[in-house]
């Protein structure tokens, strides 16, 4: 077990990752609210930090109970700070030190720069730079213009390193990892799918023992997940419930109710449609469309829930990324949209919460699907929003919107499996705009709806940039979409990244 203290970095998610990767489990706790009992663990990451380790309001964190205790790794902030409060000197850098540099090392009988080539490259972000060494320090690597890039603290398994070993341009990077956590702190390499399966299964099973649990399934590859592992776990007692707010993708619902169902699952499927189109309709705000969905699916779940006799936990398919947004340094970072499926349900359900995929990312999520041998297809599916076709309505939604959309954003999904691109993208869909503009079909002038196309290469959502697709097959699409969806006339090709726009268009 390897802990990471957070330091508000924002790559502090990607050194958790490569520590994953590692088949080495991790977690992320902010300095500030650190674990009890650190010597649980077997080895400390310190991250990196927007801050300066001069600043008033940096943080300062008491490392005593830590270090000569369990080895550590100092990162970028963490390597300054270490240098900072023990005899070392930091100061601003003369000159700016960001991006690549090359590593030459010094000490190169140390375990830390095993298999490590001479002149690696490795990837730099930092304004202050470390003048001098704390006590007991010793350097192992510098690089042409950062003298102080690696050093050890002679007399304990406390490493600092002013790179960044964890982002993709540090070329050595997961080796460094590999050496620090494997080769000096003896962490085991344990951590893979099947045996999380077994942990997860097992602890399940304990905590929940013959009663009973409703979840809710939206289609997607966490909540499937997750059933699937309490499914494993529990059985029948797993009560799932798949809701069909009408803005699903156009034939959605059918299709992967009856995947759930050849799957053994027990899920009931609720049409209520009609519900949500009530709710939503007049409203055209985003974030009001976001409300109203949010709050149909808590009464339609609620209902549906109450059916069911005697339950007594609610399970949720939330993830990694998720939890560590709540409780990060910063606190929850501010709303640009309202995803509604992260807040949860309702206290007035007052049902226990079982989170069997909370300490995992997205690519483990799929990793840990595919052990429980389920569909490649499903899991390979792209991301779709919980409000649907909601937010790709721009305006307010009516039934026959919906119908136009959906027609739209199935050729445009057929066509990209058919082309067989659907897997280099990241997420893709059509948006119904609410301007009409005049076109020409045979010898009747028309005044429809434009369409816009999305696709977007991303990892995480986070950042996206749109995907080059060849020009043939939007000629293709473009033309099929116009030639057999009524009331669309012209189709557009969505070319934002984000930022400066977001993935979707509300
Ligand atoms: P944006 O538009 O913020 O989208 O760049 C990033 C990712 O989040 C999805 N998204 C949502 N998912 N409820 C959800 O469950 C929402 O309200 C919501 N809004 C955006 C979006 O599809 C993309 O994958």
């Amino acid at each position: 077990n390897v802990l990471i203290l957070d330091f508000g970095s924002q790559y502090t998610q990607l050194i958790a990752r490569r520590v994953r990767e590692l088949n080495i489990y991790c977690e992320i706790h902010p300095y500030n609210k650190p674990p009890e009992d650190i010597t649980n663990y077997k080895a400390v990451i310190l991250s990196g930090s927007p801050f300066s380790v001069r600043g008033e309001n940096a943080p300062h964190p008491d490392l005593s109970e830590i270090r000569k205790k369990v080895p550590v790794l100092a990162v970028c902030y963490g390597a300054q700070y270490l240098a900072h409060f023990n005899g070392g000197k930091v100061e601003a850098s003369e000159i700016r030190e960001y991006g690549r540099a090359n590593l030459s090392v010094i000490k190169d009988e140390e375990a830390l720069f095993e298999n490590i080539r001479e002149n690696s490259q490795v990837w730099m972000s930092h304004s202050d730079t470390i003048k001098e060494l704390p006590e007991n320090g010793v350097r192992l690597a510098s690089t042409p213009d950062v003298l102080n890039a690696a050093y050890r603290i002679e007399g304990e398994d406390t490493y600092a390193i002013q790179f960044h070993p964890e982002v993709y341009h540090s070329t050595d990077g997961k080796q460094l990892l590999e050496n620090f956590l494997v080769k000096i702190a003896g962490v085991e390499q344990e951590w893979t799918p099947e045996a999380f399966v077994d942990m997860t299964v097992a602890e399940l099973k304990d905590k929940i023992g013959d009663e009973k649990v409703v979840l809710g399934l939206s289609g997607g590859v966490d909540s499937t997940v997750a059933a699937v592992l309490l499914h494993k776990a529990i059985g029948k007692n797993l009560y799932c419930i798949f809701v069909n707010n009408g803005l699903l993708r156009k034939g959605e619902f059918e299709s992967v109710l009856d995947q759930y169902k050849h799957m053994g699952l027990n899920v009931k499927g609720v049409d209520a449609s009609a519900r949500f189109l009530d709710a939503l309709a007049g409203i055209s705000d985003p974030e009001g469309k976001r409300k109203a969905i949010g709050k149909a699916f808590i009464e339609v779940f609620d209902d549906e829930a109450h059916l069911i006799k005697d339950v007594k936990f609610l399970a949720q398919g939330t993830i990694y990324p998720d939890v560590i947004e709540s409780i990060s340094v910063n606190g929850p970072s501010a709303t640009i949209k309202s995803h509604h499926n992260v807040g949860g349900l309702p206290d007035f359900m007052k049902l226990q919460v079982v989170e069997p995929l909370r300490m995992l990312f997205k690519d483990e999520v799929r990793r840990v699907g595919a052990e429980l041998e389920i569909d490649k297809e499903l899991l390979g599916r792209h991301p779709f929003p919980g409000p649907g076709l909601a937010i790709r309505i721009l305006g307010d939604i009516t039934a026959e919107k919906v119908r136009v959309l959906q027609e739209v954003d199935a050729i445009f999904i057929n066509g990209l499996k058919e082309w067989m691109l659907y897997d280099k993208v990241w997420q893709a869909g059509a948006i119904l705009l609410p301007v009409n503009s005049v076109g020409v079909m045979g010898d009747e002038r028309t005044y429809e709806k434009v369409v816009a196309l999305r696709a977007v290469e991303s990892t995480d959502g986070m950042t996206a940039d749109w995907v080059n697709l060849p020009y043939d097959f939007l000629q293709k699409t473009s033309n099929t979409i116009i030639n057999r969806v009524k009331g669309v006339n012209r189709v557009v090709y969505d070319i934002s990244s984000k930022p400066p726009a977001t993935i979707e268009w509300e």
